[in-house]
């Protein structure tokens, strides 16, 4: 079954076509990231204007990247939710009017529940049951992926997402937009005990994390370096900003997997490209005998392949939209549609 997969919930535009959701046969992303780096973060309605601009010749390109014409789709797949509500609403009328076009199924996609997929495109292998630890821009959740569209959150962010976290930092240390990865370049070769930054424990939720203390004290820190006139230890303060974030996701998902005795841990999301989580998510998978998924750095961000993989799991479970299909901002990842 091929299916065509949209994918518009943030600055991303991805268009891709992938056969029993494990083959990509073509994925193709305009991004609009350059145009929001001017103002530190996304512009929402930059974002959707930059979707309509280009999400008509990408779903082209990617028909032609992959030698196929419009005829060979079987169905289409699109982000529904969560995502900038503007951003995922021109995906989704997009999508509606090719499936409606062509005749074909419409298959409504939740966001994270994509992410989670990028797994089962880099390894043909797995299958669920597994642990997964989702760590995006706008999400940080741990969850338990019982099945293909079976899931249940063990943990999640009380406030803040962690990419959300590296990026307010990375802006005010003057390392850019988006900046996980700046900051995490930056570490190399820094002291991660060089600040005394906080960990959080939340009462009676041991497995839901926070972001939004360590942020308070990140800006501390470097607001009294500079009220100092000091220079900014950069490598020593994105090294142990790094090692706090790491010591916030990774423990939660050693101890959930242990709880559930799966033997299996995932890990996506853009900030599953960060070096130190990746790193010490290694070292405790091996400790603990559990066997670790992490995709490519590629496939840890947003593009449209990790769409149509879930898609195809979604049409198995019977998961169809109508044309009455809408576009949510928020939507728990373990509802159907
Ligand atoms: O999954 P993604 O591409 O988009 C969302 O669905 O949100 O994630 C983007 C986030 C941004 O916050 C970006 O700064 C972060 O992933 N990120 C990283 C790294 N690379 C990207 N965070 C930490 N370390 C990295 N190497």
């Amino acid at each position: 079954m091929i299916i065509l997969a949209v994918e518009s919930s943030c600055d991303e535009t991805a268009v891709a076509l992938v056969r029993d959701g494990r083959e990509v046969l073509s994925d193709c992303i305009a991004s609009s990231a350059e145009m929001h780096e001017l103002y530190g973060g996304v512009v929402p309605e930059i974002a959707s204007r930059k979707h309509i601009e280009v999400i008509a010749s990408l779903a082209d390109a990617a028909l032609e990247q992959a030698g196929l014409e419009r005829r060979d789709i079987d169905a289409v797949a699109v982000t529904y939710a969560p995502g900038l509500i503007g951003a995922v609403l021109v995906g989704v009328n997009f999508a509606k009017s090719v499936a409606y076009a062509l005749g074909v199924p419409l298959i409504p996609v939740h966001h994270v529940r994509g992410h989670i997929a990028a797994n089962y495109i880099a390894y043909p292998e797995l299958e669920p049951p597994f642990v997964c630890l989702c760590v995006s821009g706008g999400t940080s959740l741990i969850v338990d992926v019982r099945g293909y569209t079976d899931m249940a959150i063990l943990g999640a962010t009380r406030d803040d997402a962690a990419g959300e976290c590296f990026d307010k930092i990375a802006r005010v240390m003057g390392l850019g937009y988006p900046g996980g990865g700046p900051l995490d370049r930056a570490a190399q070769g820094g002291n991660d005990r060089a600040f005394d930054l906080p960990r959080v424990h939340i009462q009676d939720a041991p497995l839901d994390l926070s972001f939004s203390g360590l942020k308070t004290a990140m800006l501390n820190q470097i607001h009294k370096l500079e009220q100092k006139g000091e220079a900014l230890p950069v490598a020593d303060l994105a090294a142990s900003f790094a090692a706090a974030v790491s010591d916030e996701l990774v423990p939660r998902t050693i101890e959930a997997a242990k709880a559930l005795g799966y033997g299996k841990v995932a890990v996506v999301g853009g900030v599953a490209a960060n070096s130190r989580i990746r790193r010490d998510l290694e070292d405790a998978c091996k400790r603990q005998g559990f066997t670790l998924y992490m995709p490519p750095l590629k496939l840890c961000g947003d593009h449209g392949a990790m769409i149509g993989s879930q898609g195809y799991y979604e049409y198995l479970a019977g998961n169809l939209g109508g044309t009455d299909l809408n576009a949510f901002a928020n939507r728990d990842i373990s509802l159907g549609v």
